[in-house]
């Protein structure tokens, strides 16, 4: 049989759903935009998502990766424990099986320790944390009766080194909770065929930095040891590796891609 890392399509007919997406400048559609490419049949999920949305962004994806492909559009929260649930109810449903799960979705706020209120606090914890652990509990079910499965989730910078560039601590907190729940997710369920791994990532070129200003972005940039800010095209690279079976024998990892400023 021939050997798969010899494949060029990675992701020939896996489904794969991709959270976090709504933006064409985010990790999200980056990551879509690559399975896509590869053969992946993607369900593209966001809080935000609409017909019109995922119209768009399936347009967008055929124009660059030149093929047809299979997509479908979910609106969710993932705040929410039965949205995520209708999310891979439908995914189920419509391709018949899932084989992974890419969880994007995530919001930040820059605010010192002593101004971050209750409410904020809540929102913080409950999109980045509360929102992984409810999808990843969703589709483990399904996983878990197939007996394999990957997850990627999108962890920080800001949950390794204490603090983030951008996020303030209860950011970090809640990221360095996606470290740890990943950590706990590769344990648990390794011994079923089912791998779980962390980004962090750092100064990727999304939304997420508009709040920056140019001096506060040539600052980081200097401390940054490839000297620059990073591309959500170098982002969706790492999720391929982690979603496809060239990572056939990593689980429980933390992958860095922040241009070298934490090297530990
Ligand atoms: N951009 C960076 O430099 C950077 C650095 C470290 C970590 N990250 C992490 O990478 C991930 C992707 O970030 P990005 O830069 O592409 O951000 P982005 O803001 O471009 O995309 C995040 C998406 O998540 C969606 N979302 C927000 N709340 C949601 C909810 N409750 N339910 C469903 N979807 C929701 C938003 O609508 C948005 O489309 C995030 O988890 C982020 O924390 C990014």
């Amino acid at each position: 049989m021939k050997n798969s890392q010899y494949n060029l399509l990675q992701l020939q007919n896996k489904v794969c759903i991709i959270t976090g997406v709504a933006s064409r400048r985010s990790i999200g559609y980056a990551t879509a935009e690559l399975f896509a490419a590869h053969g992946a049949k993607t369900v593209i999920v966001d809080l935000v998502m609409n017909e019109q949305t995922a119209n768009d962004l399936a347009e967008s994806i055929a124009v660059q990766i030149g093929k047809k492909f299979e997509m479908i559009g979910l609106q969710c929260d993932v705040r929410s424990a039965s949205d995520c649930e209708m999310v891979i109810q439908k995914a189920v449903t419509h391709f018949g099986t899932i084989d992974c799960l890419v969880n994007c979705a995530g919001i930040v706020k820059s605010e010192g320790m002593l101004s971050i209120t209750e409410q904020d606090y809540d929102l913080i914890m409950d999109v980045n944390l509360k929102g992984t652990f409810n999808i990843c509990k969703s589709v483990l079910k399904v996983f878990v009766e197939k007996q394999a499965g990957v997850i990627v989730n999108l962890a920080s910078l800001a949950g390794q080194r204490g603090g983030g560039l951008v996020g303030g601590s209860h950011y970090a907190a809640s990221k360095g909770g996606v470290i740890s729940l990943t950590r706990s997710i590769a344990r648990e369920f390794a011994p079923m065929n089912i791998r779980a791994n962390v980004i962090c990532p750092a100064m990727i070129e999304t939304p997420m930095l508009d709040g920056l200003s140019e001096e506060q972005l040539e600052n980081v940039i200097t401390g940054i040891p490839l000297k620059r800010i990073g591309k959500t095209s170098e982002l969706a690279g790492a999720c391929l590796f982690l979603a496809s079976e060239l990572s056939g024998f990593v689980t429980g990892a933390t992958i860095d891609v922040n241009g070298g400023i934490h090297i530990h």
